[in-house]
């Protein structure tokens, strides 16, 4: 049997069970199987929910490119590891093989090196989804830089934030982007976010839209001459089991966004066994993954885990509404893709076109298919399996989070049978646990619980970028010795998990977690504006949208509500990004607060779902008048 690559539903339990009574024993056959090391571990894992420290493969030492590119050279040397599917379909697509990406990636390895790039340096990658993305991101691997992938949706400020966080010596970004119809200044946002940014002295640019760009004498050059004249080895740096592979930055439900540190060796192993099982990849398939680079699951499941498996992996430049609602399923039959993962959110959006757009093209590639970034409604679950899968793809309904590294929660195609809106069963070596509000485990079939995880996995984040107090409230402190996820999840009677949502202030819209406190702080920026809440509510596409709750100062006051409104979202967009935008702003005289002087969100996403049935008690409230004029004026 191999613990590696699990095919049936008994292997699965058989796996699992060893996982969760001999953990160190599973992991460590799953690391001597499938990779390659410089040395093996003297421990496979310490670790304290207390402190909070965990270490995995501790002693070991690895080069994680030398797992992701060197060692199918000579076996898959020219293989495509990456298809590029630019943004526009009249443009051509060009196959990267395994033989070809080292030598790019060598290349860019040694144009770092003679930046002065170190190991343990911080670098930015703020680029669209072009080859170069996952290009740098390998290049910072192999000399031990930690990179720090920012989505070229974020605004220069929201940039800016990040860069000055983990003080980035490095920016690689491109001369602009192609989003659609439209193309992106992401130099120009560069160059604004940097007047912000005393750490960073030197700026990569790839050129992708050839624009005119400013290039700022002593700090930015040319990525293309730089790449012509580097040599195509790269010696990979020795690595630590637990040195710092990357920092990704996530929302919190309060100030900073938070820099989520991933290690090298366990994440590795995780996401390259996850990739394998979930997706139950063949030698000689297609895999695709439409997320973006800049987010988790590009990371784990464009990167790393499926080249960690010699797979060939997709990216995709362009949005799936040009040039019209067929071009996924243009990119599926061009490229004869096997395995497709995307988000609810896109599903529904696709799902409301009509379905002579599927159905020009051919799909009968597929053999599993994804979902990842919310819960997944049924409406959509059934649309997707319908239509996309044809009812013989089964769907992957993967949960995960920035913070865990890999997917957690999901079934294995052909093996777990699935339900639709469940992730049903844990990977081998997850161990969920479903708390009450006091702090007790609940036991088997349970309708509402919040979602811990018991005992550590080897893709979980180690700590916060600069601020380990942080990670220790916010993930290990609710719940004794356990982590926790902030989402609440019930399981059935077979032990099938759903998760029902976030039970923290963090909103997820279009699958991007926005928290609402700095969203909150960017409205109360406006100088009109005295003070705000913003809670979400049910969207038929986005699965949630922000509804903002204002109240004027008196100089806002008599103001045009709707110009208000535009600037309110014109300062959203400049502090977060286009993506954290309010759908609805309703301006109110009071906020519902408590006598302690907190504002009572539960009342407002109540308003805000058109759901006032039952309100609860609101007669401990400061000011429960204020309740009716909301209600009275909701939107
Ligand atoms: O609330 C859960 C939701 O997305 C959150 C994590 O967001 P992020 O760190 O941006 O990572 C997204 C991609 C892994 C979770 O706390 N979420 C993610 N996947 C699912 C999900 N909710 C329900 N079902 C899922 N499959």
């Amino acid at each position: 049997m191999s613990n590696y690559h699990i095919k049936g539903l008994e292997e699965y339990y058989n796996v699992y069970r060893k996982s969760v009574n001999k953990p160190e024993e599973f992991w460590a056959e799953v690391a001597d199987e499938h990779f390659v090391w410089r040395k093996k571990w003297d421990n496979v894992l310490s670790w304290d929910f207390e402190k909070p420290e965990v270490k995995w493969f501790e002693g070991a030492q690895l080069n994680i490119t030398e797992n992701c590119i060197d060692r199918h050279l000579l076996t898959n040397g020219d293989k495509n590891a990456i298809i590029f599917e630019p943004n526009d379909p009249k443009e051509a697509s060009e196959h990267i093989t395994y033989h070809q990406l080292s030598e790019r990636v060598n290349a860019f390895a040694n144009v770092l090196k003679a930046e002065g790039i170190t190991k343990g340096d911080r670098v930015c990658i703020y680029l669209p989804m072009i080859p170069e993305l996952a290009i740098s991101v390998l290049a910072c691997a192999r000399i031990g830089a930690i990179h720090s992938v920012v989505f070229a949706g974020f605004s220069s400020s929201a940039l800016a934030m990040r860069i000055n966080d983990s003080n980035c010596k490095m920016v690689i970004t491109s001369d602009g982007s192609y989003r659609g119809a439209k193309t992106i200044d992401l130099k120009g946002i560069v160059d604004e976010a940097l007047e912000e940014c005393s750490c960073t002295t030197s700026v990569l640019v790839a050129k992708r839209i050839n624009s005119d760009i400013n290039m700022k004498e002593g700090r930015d050059k040319w990525l293309q001459p730089l790449l012509d004249h580097a040599p195509k080895q790269c010696k990979a740096e020795t690595m630590d089991a637990e040195d710092p592979l990357f920092i990704l930055y996530t929302s919190g439900s309060t100030g900073m966004p938070k820099g989520m540190v991933h290690t090298t060796a366990g994440y590795m192993v995780n996401t390259a066994f996850t990739f394998k099982n979930v997706f139950q990849y063949q030698n000689d398939d297609v895999y695709w993954c439409t997320a973006d680079i800049g987010w988790i699951t590009g990371h784990s499941y464009i990167v790393y885990g499926p080249l960690a498996n010699g797979a060939t992996t997709l990216m995709f430049e362009g949005v799936p509404s040009y040039p019209d609602f067929g071009r996924f399923w243009e990119v599926i039959e061009k490229h004869k893709v096997n395995q497709f993962y995307t988000a609810p959110t896109a599903i529904r959006a696709l799902a409301k076109e009509n379905l002579d757009f599927v159905e020009k093209y051919d799909l009968s590639s597929l053999k599993v298919l994804g979902s990842v970034g919310e819960p997944i409604n049924e409406e959509a679950w059934h649309w997707y399996n319908d239509n996309i899968g044809k009812k013989k793809s089964p769907i992957v309904d993967t949960w995960w989070q920035t913070e865990t590294g890999g997917i957690m929660i999901s079934p294995i195609p052909f093996a777990t049978p699935t339900k639709p809106t469940y992730a049903t069963l844990p990977l081998p070596g997850i161990q969920p646990a479903l708390m009450d509000e006091n702090g007790k485990e609940l036991e088997g079939n349970q309708v509402d619980g919040r979602l811990c995880i018991k005992f550590p996995w080897p893709s979980m984040a180690r700590t916060i970028w600069g601020n380990h107090q942080r990670y220790k409230e916010t993930y290990f402190s609710a719940y004794e010795n356990k982590y926790f996820t902030g989402d609440g999840a019930l399981r059935d009677e077979v032990g099938y998990y759903r998760i029902t949502g976030r039970v923290d202030d963090v909103i997820i819209v279009s699958g991007h977690n926005l928290g609402t406190a700095p969203i909150e702080d960017a409205v109360n920026e406006h100088p009109a504006v005295a003070e705000s809440a913003i809670v979400g509510f049910p969207h038929d596409v986005k699965g949630n949208a922000l509804y903002g709750y204002v109240i004027l100062k008196e100089t806002g006051e008599g103001r045009d509500h709707d110009n208000l409104r535009k600037e309110i979202n014109q300062i959203i967009t400049e502090h977060i990004g286009p993506i954290a935008k309010l759908d609805k702003i309703q301006f109110t005289s009071g906020l519902p607060k408590t006598r302690s002087g907190k504002i009572m969100r539960r009342i407002l996403r109540k308003i805000a779902g058109k759901d006032t049935s039952n309100l609860g008690d609101t007669s401990t409230l400061l000011n429960p008048e204020c309740v009716e004029e909301i209600m009275k004026n909701a939107l």
